[in-house]
């Protein structure tokens, strides 16, 4: 049977591994024509290529130089921002972003976030009635680093939806979801409000200065002089957007793991103090993130394939973290695992800022779920849940639970 991988396909959508398998076994460096692209799925590839310099996270501009003459005007103010973000770019730019955005996102900062994380955490679990009905990634698992990020930025609680509805929007573009209507559209009018946004907010900021993150860019931004206004608005919009997406879908992946399979669930119950490796196996079994992808900067050979300049990879995040020659049955879940190289956070220049962060939140949270409620019950089969359709998220919409005393 020719070996495909069709990321569009519901059932892969929902359970990717039985592909991945075969394609780390069969063509670990395999060339997707659904896709235009190579899809790397084994864990030392997929380390080689997060890590080395031949691959370049510069991904949008080569595929802003191919977008049609239509799509390229509309794509043009979308890139004016997200054309700035750190993680599409190279050094010596990439540092130069890193260590701005490094003063306002780091583990001191983050340890200090600590009570506010806890008190976000409660005031969510007190509005969720026990044996009733909701949606986990709703009511929970959006809105809680939502809040944390926002808090974290000095922006208003009360914009919660708006700034999802941008974020959603945004996703549009850097999600590379493939079945949405006027996609660049839909990004460009993301982009354009929450560059407005931001805009405003860094003014008022440089008129009356706050203890939060944005503060502390704008600062940065002036002692250093080495950034322009565009670039400050970009990185804000990058936290803000990068500070929710993927955690939100941790929490949904990690409560469908706890749901089907109970004896680990009874386990972190038991066992609260081992949360921290917990987390770092639900990051590894089912994360938040499909795939990271890179433009081959130089020709070369990867796996017995030639990579020509230009060409596009997918770094199969999902598929490496489940490499038997890295793991021990990989696909069972074990909450103690340990050591736990996943890549989900990525590797090199580029490993997340958040990791911190998330790991903060996620420990908080799920410790928190399960001292309160004795049983997590997803009430539709996961078959049936409808799954994100794109290749740099994975989780699902909305997640039916219902949480028993
Ligand atoms: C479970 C949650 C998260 C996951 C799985 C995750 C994953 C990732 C990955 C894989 C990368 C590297 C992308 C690449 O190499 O192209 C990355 C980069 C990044 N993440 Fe996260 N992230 C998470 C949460 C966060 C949070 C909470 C924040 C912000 C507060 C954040 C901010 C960033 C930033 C700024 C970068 C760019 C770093 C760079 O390019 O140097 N992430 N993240």
């Amino acid at each position: 049977m020719e070996l495909l991988y069709d990321p569009a396909d519901r059932a892969v959508m929902c359970n990717p591994h039985a592909v991945f398998a075969r394609l780390r076994a069969e063509d670990p460096v395999h060339w997707s024509p659904k896709l235009s692209s190579w899809v790397v799925t084994r864990h030392e590839d997929a380390a080689r290529v997060l890590a080395e310099d031949v691959f370049s996270s510069d991904r949008l501009s080569p595929f802003y130089r191919r977008a049609q003459d239509a799509d390229r005007s509309t794509l043009a103010e979308v890139m004016r921002y997200i054309g700035l973000w750190l993680v599409f770019r190279d050094p010596p730019e990439h540092t130069r972003l890193r260590r701005l955005l490094n003063t306002a996102v780091n583990p001191g900062v983050v340890a200090s976030l600590r009570p506010s994380v806890v008190a976000i955490v409660d005031f969510l679990l007190d509005e969720i009635e026990p044996d009733q009905e909701f949606d986990f990634v709703a009511d929970f698992a959006v809105q809680l680093p939502a809040m944390v990020i926002m808090d974290m930025m000095g922006v208003p609680r009360d914009m919660l939806r708006t700034i999802k509805q941008w974020s959603d929007d945004l996703v549009n573009f850097v999600g590379s979801p493939r079945t949405v209507e006027a996609k660049y559209e839909r990004a460009r009018t993301g982009v354009l409000a929450m560059a407005e946004f931001f805009g405003r907010l860094v003014a008022e900021r440089r008129d009356a200065p706050r203890g939060d993150i944005l503060t502390m860019l704008i600062q940065a931004r002036d002692e250093q002089g080495t950034l322009s206004d565009d670039e400050v608005v970009a990185s804000a919009m990058l936290l803000l957007f990068a500070g929710h997406e993927t955690t939100t879908n941790l929490l949904g992946n990690a409560l469908m793991a706890l749901h089907a399979n109970p004896d680990q669930q009874e386990r972190l119950r038991r066992e609260p103090a081992i949360v921290d490796t917990a987390v770092e196996e639900f990051l590894r079994f089912d994360g938040p993130v499909l795939s990271v992808s890179r433009a081959v900067a130089k020709s070369h050979d990867l796996g017995g394939r030639r990579l020509e300049e230009g060409s596009r990879i997918f770094v199969m995040i999902a598929a490496a973290n489940r490499d038997p020659d890295v793991f021990a049955e990989p696909d069972r879940l074990d909450l103690g695992r340990m050591p736990n190289r996943h890549v989900t956070f990525g590797k090199g220049i580029h490993f997340c800022l958040g990791a911190p962060l998330a790991r903060l939140e996620a420990g908080t949270a799920l410790r928190e779920i399960l001292r309160r409620h004795r049983t997590i019950e997803v009430t539709r089969p996961i078959a049936d849940l409808d799954w994100i359709d794109a290749m740099v998220m994975r989780g699902v919409h909305a997640l039916p639970v219902r949480f028993g005393r």
